[in-house]
């Protein structure tokens, strides 16, 4: 079995079978964090996912039921993230919960634009992110 997921706006679709993925170390295991890790695409993690931050913004366009629920954690830390929508959450927080099934997530403007804004002075303070 596996879990369909396209990335916007690069419209990318993956296939991913989450039994048999490993863990990358970023992130709660099987959230978008880790399923980026594992396939290349980048997506901000200033704080190495540790739920610290919110560049790890991401925006569910389809397949929400998938993933797990929302943790205060996450909610109270979500909630200073630019451009929030009703869809939002944090890529290493939102664990992909079902094998099966397609999602849409996009990573916002504001976190693709984030290093060219100077994002990466801003966070000196951060944990250095691996790439
Ligand atoms: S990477 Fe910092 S909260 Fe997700």
């Amino acid at each position: 079995m596996a879990v369909k997921i396209t990335w916007l706006p690069m419209n990318k679709t993956i296939e991913v079978d989450l039994d048999s993925m490993p863990y990358k170390e970023h992130g709660k295991p099987h959230s978008f964090l880790d399923v980026a890790k594992n396939f290349g695409i980048h997506l901000e993690h200033a704080c190495g996912g540790n739920c610290a931050c919110t560049t790890c913004h991401v925006v569910l366009k389809k397949g929400e039921e998938l993933l797990s629920e929302m943790d205060d954690d996450e909610a109270d830390r979500l909630d200073m993230a630019a451009d929030l929508t009703l869809h939002s959450r944090l890529g290493c927080q939102a664990v992909i919960e079902k094998n099966e099934g397609e999602i849409t997530v996009e990573i916002p403007a504001w976190n693709r634009n984030y290093v060219g804004e100077g994002g990466e002075a801003e966070l000196a303070g951060a944990e250095k992110k691996d790439d």
